[in-house]
């Protein structure tokens, strides 16, 4: 079978992988990488659980050919929040906060509120619903994800 060789940041550091160019990210991520944070639901672009950040935008990797994914550009995966202050921020609101139930939807949920602070550290209600509206969870009924997220805010690097 065909491969190609991609050389991406991932979590901040360089990896190389040598996949078939149709092989979803979802699965270079977790099987040839072993970051296995992101975490397979639908399988169909639905529910938002195998959610990462592409170049800081949350994309659906269940969706993504690893062979789309151009030499250089940045991945973080949950495994990877520890790594940045906002990212231990937000681990320690949601789990404060009682954010997480089942906890399946939580590494896509957070690496979405991730994105969004960074590039909005002021969100209203609206805007954190909106957010995360492609991540589904069947627990919380997101209340909690919300006040997590405007925790996460009030405390947010720069925004103190
Ligand atoms: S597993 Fe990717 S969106 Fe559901
Ligand atoms: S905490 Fe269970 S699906 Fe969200």
């Amino acid at each position: 079978m065909k491969t190609i060789t991609r050389i991406w940041k991932v979590n901040g550091e360089e990896k190389t992988v040598k996949v078939p160019p149709m092989r979803r990210l979802l699965d270079v991520l977790r099987e040839d990488l072993g970051l296995k944070g992101a975490k397979e639901g639908c399988g169909e672009g639905e529910c938002g659980t195998c959610t990462v950040l592409i170049n800081g935008a949350p994309m659906v990797s269940c969706l993504i050919p690893a062979g789309q994914v151009r030499d250089g550009t940045e991945i973080m995966t949950v495994e990877g929040l520890e790594k940045t202050e906002g990212g231990r921020l937000l681990q320690e609101v949601y789990a404060d906060k009682g954010s997480a139930q089942c906890g399946f939807c939580i590494p896509g949920m957070i690496l979405s509120s991730y994105a969004l602070l960074s590039r909005n550290p002021n969100p209203d209600e609206a805007a954190i619903r909106e957010a995360h509206a492609g991540n589904l969870c069947r627990c919380t009924g997101y209340q909690k994800i919300v006040e997590a997220v405007q925790a996460a805010a009030r405390k947010w690097p720069g925004n103190k």
